[in-house]
Parts: structure tokens; C-alpha cells; sequence
């Protein structure tokens, strides 16, 4: 199969300064201005990305936004999988990234060829793969699906089928749980939502006795049976906003807490803790290879660019396009605050 690659024909935006007399945020809307761009920005970035994004959302707002956009170029701030989605939905515009190595660390735990020959295994199968995955692995899938709509797309499935699931082995098992399909599940985990650990998350609760706990389905079942909410980074915004509790319990990465904190900045929000009772294991390293200056010589050098070979991107669209069909229309409006 061939791979996906990233474009450097222009060179590589690392290692590049800005010369100090510019203002980077003038300096990157002005390059949108000019080129018709629009940045899409993931949760997880650093307050200063999402503040000067076009739209911040969970991994299927921003593949619905990239199917929507008429701009000639995307700047997609957040991991390569969710920059390759957007060109797999657009092969006509131009995709970039700030940096070509923010990747995932279940993207990472599953090869292709290993994947195929797991999912070969299965007979009278659907293959249900994360969002969080290679294109390759997307064209070995029948579905691909996202935290917030995984649930209503495999009560879909025919009860007559098997379901093949990967690369996440915690939303997998939660999704088993919640749906009663048994599933087969490819061993792999998110190196951010399982370092968060139950003792000190109880001790924290107890600290707390007011407190509510909200957590993204990548945690370990030993976090998630506390949880008063379990869902997609969006959710978990929309559940901090409508609960009545003053005090909640974040467990997901620390960085959608600027989005909250816009919000709702009266909530007492407390990352949770991990096994050295700190919140510091919840910060994604791929995430944070992004900044501001990789994303203005992302955009003026149009590099580390997406491209993807046009049999590949097909074969991945199939299940992606089966995605968007099959989600429930969204039931709020992405609350985002300004
Ligand atoms: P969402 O689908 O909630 O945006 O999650 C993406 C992700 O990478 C979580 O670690
Ligand atoms: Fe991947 Fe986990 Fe980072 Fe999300 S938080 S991008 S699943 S490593």
C-alpha cells in the first residue's frame, strides 16, 4: 500500500525564527487574509493557537468544518491524523500542519500491515476505527468513527455482525460496555488519558466532596467508573457549562480548560491528578510541537504540507464519508466562546 507523506518541497518550517520586529498574530492574519486560509485548532492546543483560530472544536466538529470551508487552504493546528482527515475530505486544497511529527500515540501502536492481519482473523466482520489512526488504517476500516459519535454508530450495526475495533483499547471496552456488543480490540492506548491514576483521583474527589468528575472515553475504566460524564472534548466543554456543580474534575488534557475557563470562569476546574497526585501527566507532547511561529512558516511556506497518493485517499474516504453519513446531527451548537 502506498503511504501518505508530508510535502517539504519548500523546506521545513522548524528551525525558522521570525524576525523580531514582526508581530506573529498580524503576521498570521494577514497570510489568511492574502491566501484565503482558514486555522482549525483542536482542543488540546496552547491558549494562543486556539485564540487566534477560525474555529476550535472536538476531532468531528473539525472534520465536519473541513467539509465545509470554502477557503483555498487549511491550516490544521492539532495532530497530523486530523490534518490528513481534512485533505482525505478536500484533495483540492491546500492542507498544513505546523509540525510534521505532532503525531499519536495510537496512531503509533498500529501499523498497517499489522492491523490487516489482526482484522483478517474476524469473519462476518465490521471494521470500527478510531479517528485516531493513519489513512492506511482508515482504508483497511468499513467505518471510521470519533469519541462523540461512536456510541450511535455502532447501534447501528447489524446485530448479526461481528465488530472489529481499533486502535484505542479503552473506548473500545467502554463502548462495549455501553452498547452490549461484544468487541474484538486491538491492544492500543492514548499515553495522556492513561497516565491519569484512580487513588489520586478518589483522594482528590474526597478533597472535594461538592465536586463532579467529567472524562474523555481514553481514560482506563478505573477512571471512567467515577465519572459523572464520559464524552468527547466538546461534551466534556458542554457538560462544564450545564452542570450546576461548582467544582469539576477534568480528565482529558489540561489545555481544553482555556476553552472552560472562557466559559464559565467562575467554575473551580481541577485537572486531574496522576500517580504523583499532579496534573502534569495530562499534557499530549504531540499537541504541544505546535506554536504559533510554526504556524505562521506553515502557512507563508505552505509546508510541512499534506498529500496523500489519490488511490490511498479514496480507499480512506470510503469509511470517513460512511462517518459523517451515519452521526447524529449535532444536538448543540459548538459553544466555543469567542
Ligand atoms: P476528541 O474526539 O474528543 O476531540 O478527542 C481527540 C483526541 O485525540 C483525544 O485524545
Ligand atoms: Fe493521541 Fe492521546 Fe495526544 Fe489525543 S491526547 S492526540 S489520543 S496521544
Amino acid at each position: 500500500m502506498e503511504n501518505s507523506f508530508i510535502n517539504k518541497d519548500n523546506g521545513s518550517s522548524l528551525n525558522q525564527t521570525l524576525p523580531p520586529f514582526l508581530d506573529i498574530k498580524d503576521e498570521i492574519n494577514s497570510i489568511k487574509e492574502r491566501k484565503n486560509a482558514v486555522i482549525l485548532a483542536h482542543y488540546y492546543q496552547s491558549p494562543e493557537i486556539q485564540d487566534i483560530a477560525d474555529f476550535v472544536g472536538d476531532s468531528l466538529d473539525l472534520s465536519r468544518k473541513a467539509t465545509e470551508t470554502e477557503a483555498n487552504m487549511i491550516a490544521f493546528c492539532g495532530v497530523k491524523f486530523m490534518g490528513e482527515s481534512a485533505k482525505i475530505l478536500n484533495p483540492d486544497k491546500i492542507v498544513v500542519i505546523p509540525d510534521e511529527d505532532a503525531g499519536c500515540s495510537l496512531e503509533d501502536s498500529c501499523e498497517p500491515e499489522e492491523f490487516r492481519a489482526f482484522i483478517s482473523q474476524f469473519t462476518n466482520s465490521v471494521v470500527v476505527t478510531y479517528i485516531n489512526s493513519s489513512a492506511e488504517v482508515k482504508a483497511l476500516s468499513d467505518i471510521i468513527v470519533t469519541s462523540s459519535n461512536a456510541e450511535a454508530i455502532i447501534l447501528q450495526i447489524p446485530e448479526n455482525k461481528n465488530i472489529v475495533f481499533g486502535p484505542d483499547k479503552h473506548l473500545g471496552g467502554y463502548l462495549s460496555k455501553k452498547t452490549g456488543r461484544k468487541m474484538e480490540l486491538w491492544p492500543g492506548t492514548c499515553i495522556v488519558h492513561e497516565q491519569f491514576n484512580e487513588r489520586e483521583l478518589v483522594k482528590l474527589m474526597t478533597r472535594h466532596s461538592e465536586s463532579v468528575v467529567a472524562a474523555h472515553p481514553e481514560c482506563h475504566e478505573s477512571i471512567l467508573r467515577h465519572a459523572d460524564h464520559v464524552g468527547s472534548t466538546r461534551s466534556i466543554l458542554d457538560f462544564v457549562i450545564d452542570t450546576p456543580a461548582q467544582t469539576v474534575i477534568i480528565a482529558t488534557e489540561q489545555h481544553i480548560i482555556h476553552q472552560m475557563k472562557k466559559s464559565v470562569p467562575s467554575k473551580n476546574l481541577i485537572p486531574a491528578p496522576g500517580e504523583d497526585g499532579t496534573c502534569s501527566c495530562a499534557n499530549c507532547p504531540y499537541m504541544a510541537m505546535n506554536s504559533l511561529e510554526k504556524l505562521y512558516f506553515a502557512m507563508k511556506n505552505e509546508t510541512p504540507k499534506i498529500e496523500l497518493p489519490e488511490k490511498l485517499r479514496l480507499e480512506a474516504l470510503r469509511p470517513l464519508k460512511k462517518m459523517l453519513d451515519m452521526s447524529p446531527k449535532p444536538a448543540t451548537q459548538n459553544r466555543t466562546a469567542a
